[in-house]
């Protein structure tokens, strides 16, 4: 694709990568993505905002054919998807200084083998004027590593915001109006990697509260022309209140968990709470991790495999730690064959949530009457812990 303009001499020089499906060896990505690189062009300087993944090199190489000098670099973040062509560039520019973060040096440094004389650190709010066109150094730490920044472009109202507000998808449409068409990507993507760090999002959000923005061009996904929407979008995904919502991640091997799991779905349902119940044998983890960003309570249900939980149970288990949502309460259903401590392995795999744990229900082989009945007070008891909340 060649470079096209995002406003007057401003130019998107990225890559859109069509056939990519996991990223990390961890995140699906049922979309593809796409590598957002922008070339800022001043009356007197360019400088060139972030690069490609390495295998898409041969992208931005072609949309820079004709760009003969660049005086500045700047990269935003350093994993390396946006970092990865960093070396491509300053050789084929060698006058063109690297600009980052003060804690983005060292990590460029070790990630890419860079010389730490190339770098030259930027402060928070810092101005580089390209003559023209001023942009100004925002410190936004940890959307989504520690050295993370953003930048905005003061004359034309744009803010350059890496991986913050963007969404793994790969389209030809260079804008999105309005965040409704992307916004279950821009969810997912906030999920896996923005959601351990809500509370410094929510400073993030606070300090760009009374910036003028126009566009917000994020490094991966569409640049967004209605830059309300998906900031609106951020504030709810990090505020401290959940929805009126549960989610079940679950395993069955002979169908005693799955009995309980249906009487349990059926329960909240009743009383007036929306599930999201996710077979783990087959579930897609950027839409469990996205369940978590609203819910209120999570309920893990396996069967005891020796004498522990389920391995893909505990799979959830382990990334709900990882990604801290905000959920206040949690519980564990399952079964067992002989004996075991499933609900103990389970309990002890979630220390970063800080949730009231509400009485499991675990039952020996088939579920009974009386344990149906467990599950319907469980239910109860969800109810009114979000009551208790204000959610229902
Ligand atoms: Fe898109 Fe944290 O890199």
């Amino acid at each position: 694709m060649k470079p096209r303009e995002i406003v007057p001499d401003v130019l998107a020089v990225g890559a859109q990568d069509f056939d990519r499906r996991l990223f990390d060896a961890l995140i699906p990505l049922p979309d593809g993505t796409s590598y957002n690189s922008y070339l800022v062009r001043g009356r007197d300087k360019t400088a060139l905002i972030d690069t490609v993944e390495p295998a898409m090199l041969h992208v931005l190489q072609a949309c820079l054919k004709d760009v003969t000098r660049i005086d500045y670099l700047i990269s935003n973040h350093t994993e390396q998807d946006h970092s990865g062509s960093i070396p491509w560039v300053l050789e084929r520019y060698p006058q063109a200084r690297l600009l980052s973060s003060e804690p983005a040096k060292p990590m460029l440094a070790d990630h890419l083998g860079l010389d730490l004389a190339r770098i030259r650190a930027v402060a928070d709010g810092e101005r580089l004027d390209l003559g023209g066109k001023t942009l100004r150094f925002i410190a936004t730490p940890w959307v989504h590593w520690p050295e993370t920044m953003s930048t905005y472009l003061e004359e034309d109202k744009v803010l350059f915001s890496c991986d913050w507000f963007g969404s793994h998808i790969a389209s030809t449409d260079l804008f999105v109006d309005g965040a409704d068409s992307i916004m279950a990507e821009a969810k997912r993507y906030y999920a896996e990697i923005m959601m351990p760090f809500r509370k410094i999002v929510q400073k993030n959000l606070e300090k760009i509260r009374d910036l003028d923005i126009r566009m917000i061009a994020p490094s991966h996904g569409p640049v967004h022309r209605d830059p309300g929407s998906i900031i609106r979008a951020y504030r709810d995904w990090t505020d401290d209140t959940p929805h009126n919502t549960v989610v079940i991640p679950w395993v069955t091997m002979h169908g005693s968990t799955a009995l309980l799991v249906e009487r349990l779905v059926g329960a909240l349902s009743e009383r007036g709470i929306t599930v999201f119940p996710f077979n783990m044998a087959t579930a897609d983890i950027g839409q469990l991790a996205m369940s978590l960003v609203d819910a209120a309570t999570l309920i893990v249900a396996t069967p005891t495999v020796h004498v522990g939980p389920h391995p893909m149970a505990l799979y959830a288990v382990v990334l709900a730690n990882a990604l801290r949502p905000k959920v206040r309460f949690a519980s564990i259903v399952g079964s067992y064959g002989w004996a075991g401590k499933m609900a103990d392995v389970v309990k002890a795999s979630m220390p970063n949530l800080k949730v009231e744990l509400l009485p499991p229900v675990i039952c020996k082989g088939l579920p009974k009457p009386s344990d149906m009945e467990a599950i319907d007070r469980l239910a109860d008891a969800v109810a009114e812990k979000h009551k208790g909340l204000g959610l229902l």
